[in-house]
């Protein structure tokens, strides 16, 4: 299987989605930022990218399959999630799920990689409505701040994100305001 990369069907991925019993409210956030990133991801291919929309598709619906359990143990559900994904053997799933928060590495301006597509469907998807980063960066501040993040933390995090955003919306040549509301 050398060379093949194993990405879970949609199906399959619902099935997991209940089987590591994920709250009604995360899977229904999961839902629309799987729509919002096929949206982006087709929007971009047709403008030459080469976006796998299977594997966008699967990472969006499993980015927070550990979320839940994670609300209790504190745990990093990045970083949890990427390592369950791996051990089923969905190694690039993992690797889109441990940077879906944070994206963390310098890209390449004129590429769009999945990665990047959840890490900023997700940030565009507040609970289950497409909002402006503006908007979800705001609700962010409030919740994460009672968790003690600092704003700093909160800053950079607004920064990157506005980076990826400028980056497809340049690709797009369209602006974030486009993407279809609910
Ligand atoms: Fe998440």
């Amino acid at each position: 299987m050398d060379g093949v990369e194993i990405i879970p069907n949609r199906e399959e991925c619902l099935r997991l989605m209940g089987e590591y019993g994920m709250l009604e409210n995360i899977i229904s956030h999961s839902l629309k930022v799987a729509k919002v990133a096929l949206f982006l991801s087709v929007e971009l291919n047709k403008k030459g990218q080469k976006i796998d929309l299977g594997l966008v598709e699967a990472a969006s619906l499993l980015h927070d399959l550990t979320k839940t359990q994670c609300l209790k143990s504190k745990e990093d559900h990045a970083r949890t999630g990427c390592q369950l994904l791996k051990k089923m053997g969905y190694e690039r799933v993992g690797e889109i799920v441990a940077r879906h928060i944070w994206l963390g590495e310098e890209s390449n301006p004129s590429c769009v990689c999945e990665e990047e597509i959840v890490n900023y469907a997700d940030k565009r998807v507040m609970h289950d409505r497409v909002v402006s980063l503006k908007d979800r960066f705001r609700d962010l501040k409030e919740r994460y701040g009672k968790q003690g993040r600092t704003e700093d933390y909160m800053d950079h995090l607004q920064d990157e994100t506005f980076g990826i955003e400028n980056k497809i919306f340049l690709i797009l040549q369209s602006t974030p305001d486009d993407l279809p509301l609910p």
